[in-house]
């Protein structure tokens, strides 16, 4: 796998964030080893502390194992102030999980994240790449078992 994506970037530091990227996609766990980082530092010629400090600065990057499913929900004042703590309470009485924790089963890891630019449908969260706007309870229920049922 590291091979394929080495391939299509040339080994320069600014490379860096596009390949971390492509990694933690590419891994059905959506995180990156310390294989991978072992691998990334080698082939860009730069130090491992490099590369954890920049897997820690940016909070869409991931060091543990994670679910089939990420979920983020946006914890911003326009979504705070529309309610965005209840549906975090209700999302971790759902999943049975804490914050930044993932269930028992893998599907489903629950973060939270800045503003995703749709202030304008608060609370929102993203569940991978989809965005879900004006939450509500019984929302978010009808979208988390659409996930557990294989629907998606
Ligand atoms: S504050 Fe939540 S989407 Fe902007």
């Amino acid at each position: 796998m590291y091979e394929e994506i080495f391939e299509k970037y040339t080994p320069e530091k600014e490379n860096l964030i596009y390949i971390l990227h492509e990694i933690q996609d590419a891994h059905p766990q959506h995180y990156i080893s310390e294989e991978a980082v072992a691998k990334v530092a080698e082939y860009l010629r730069i130090g491992l502390s490099h590369i954890y400090g920049v897997l820690t600065f940016y909070t869409m990057f991931s060091t543990k194992p994670r679910g089939k499913n990420i979920i983020r929900l946006c914890e911003s004042p326009p979504c705070f102030l529309k309610g965005s703590e209840n549906i975090l309470r209700q999302l971790r009485d759902l999943l049975q999980v804490k914050t930044g924790e993932t269930t028992a089963d893998g599907i489903f890891t629950l973060e939270l994240c800045a503003c995703l630019g749709v202030c304008g449908n608060a609370p929102v969260m993203m569940i991978n790449e989809d965005v879900y706007g004006d939450l509500t309870e019984e929302k978010v229920e009808n979208i988390i078992n659409s996930y557990k049922g294989g629907e998606k």
